[in-house]
């Protein structure tokens, strides 16, 4: 299996910005988007018609020109790159799009093999490649056709080889899986993950299709022109199970639960490092993942310190400020090596808006702790 947790980004996106128009009618389609994507990875992005999925897609592709922000591409720079060094750049892509632009004089086997020589693709191997490729993707009958004698779904199926053919460093797939049924869907992806485990392939899929999702390794979420959270996948899973076993989460619904879990932050302190002071203003909410942390409270007349609570693994603090909206009461402290997951306040507050259960929780824990 291919290693790439220790290789670096093949995509990198830091503060990519996009417009669409001039003058008046000038709109902003991305905003400050920030993505890096190692190699043998596969993310599926998915969010609302008009996100800015595509547009992210297309530059990434180097099929748009970068105005505003960095956009590394193998290394590269593609900001301000010349066309020239742009098409070399390509080379190295591989595209799937939902409007297949199949040439119709040409058979599904000519289509696939103008992929290559593009490319500069040659020798005795491409043919039975081609043959093998589109056998594989259920075509194996249908490789002399021209598009007009194929269906909807073969169609996508011979761009799909065409996008794949000459083993691209990248592939960018826009609802590639859109227009077919569940098996050629399933072996399309098949064929993505072996590629992405067995070359270190780099896959980025724009897709609706929750049949395919547990092919990502990650799962973005584009919110108008903004990737709203980059969570790994199997880190949101861990982060569920975790916070479904505390008293306070548990009766949380799932899709409650993966939004905290998609917008906690992993924080850790070292022993005797204070998590957050008496008087300052509370911003944060706080769940014990591991290690323990000690309540002082002081005495505001005669500057007395007392502990008054020790809190460990599941305990969760950080609460009475940000639902009484006034200063930290106390101050927190690591009393040994821990780490919590983070909660900030407007993503604290939308969970109390979702949840009953989590709200009369938390009063009765106030309650119990005054
Ligand atoms: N060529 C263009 N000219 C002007 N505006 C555009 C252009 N292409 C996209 N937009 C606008 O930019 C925004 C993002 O569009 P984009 O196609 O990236 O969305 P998307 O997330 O791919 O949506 P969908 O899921 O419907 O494909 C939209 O508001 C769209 O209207
Ligand atoms: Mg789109």
């Amino acid at each position: 299996m291919f290693d790439f947790a220790n290789q670096p980004p093949v995509i990198q996106v830091d503060q990519l910005n996009h417009h669409f128009g001039s003058g008046d009618s000038k709109t902003q389609a991305l905003f400050e988007n920030k993505l890096n994507v190692r190699p043998g990875e596969i993310v599926i992005m998915t969010g609302p018609s008009g996100s800015g999925k595509t547009t992210l897609l297309t530059l990434i592709g180097t099929l748009r020109t970068v105005q505003e922000g960095s956009l590394k591409i193998l290394g590269q720079e593609l900001n301000g790159m010349s066309q020239l060094g742009l098409t070399e750049i390509r080379k190295n892509i591989g595209f799937i799009f939902q409007a297949h632009n199949l040439f119709g004089s040409l058979t599904a086997f000519q289509n696939v093999k103008m992929a290559t020589e593009l490319v500069g693709l040659k020798g005795s191997t491409v043919k039975p490649k081609i043959e093998q490729m589109l056998t594989r993707l259920g075509l194996g009958e249908r490789i002399h056709y021209k598009p007009k004698s194929l269906s909807g779904g073969q169609k996508q199926r011979v761009a799909i080889a065409r996008g794949l053919i000459h083993s691209p460093r990248i592939v960018l797939a826009d609802e590639p899986t859109a227009a077919l049924d569940e098996e050629s869907g399933r072996e399309a992806v098949t064929l993505l993950r072996e590629m992405a485990d067995r070359d270190g392939c780099t896959v980025l899929i724009v897709t609706h299709d929750n049949r395919i999702l547990d092919v990502a390794d990650r799962i973005i979420n584009m919110v108008a022109g903004h990737i709203k959270n980059d969570s790994d996948v199997k880190q949101t899973e861990k982060i569920c199970a975790f916070l479904q076993a505390t008293e306070i989460f548990a009766e949380l619904t799932p899709r409650t639960l993966t939004d905290v879990a998609n917008n906690v932050e992993v924080r850790q302190f070292k022993g005797d490092e204070a998590v957050f002071h008496q008087g300052e203003e509370g911003r944060e909410f706080f769940v014990v993942t591991s290690g323990n942390v000690a309540i002082v409270r002081t005495d505001a007349a005669t500057g007395k310190q007392q502990t008054v609570n020790q809190l460990g693994v599941g305990s969760y603090f950080g609460e009475v400020a940000l639902i009484e909206n006034q200063p930290r009461n106390a101050t927190v402290v690591a009393t040994e090596p821990t780490t919590c997951y983070v909660l900030d306040r407007e993503e604290f507050r939308s969970v109390i808006d979702t949840s009953d259960s989590f709200e009369s929780e938390l009063r009765k824990a106030m309650f119990e702790r005054n």
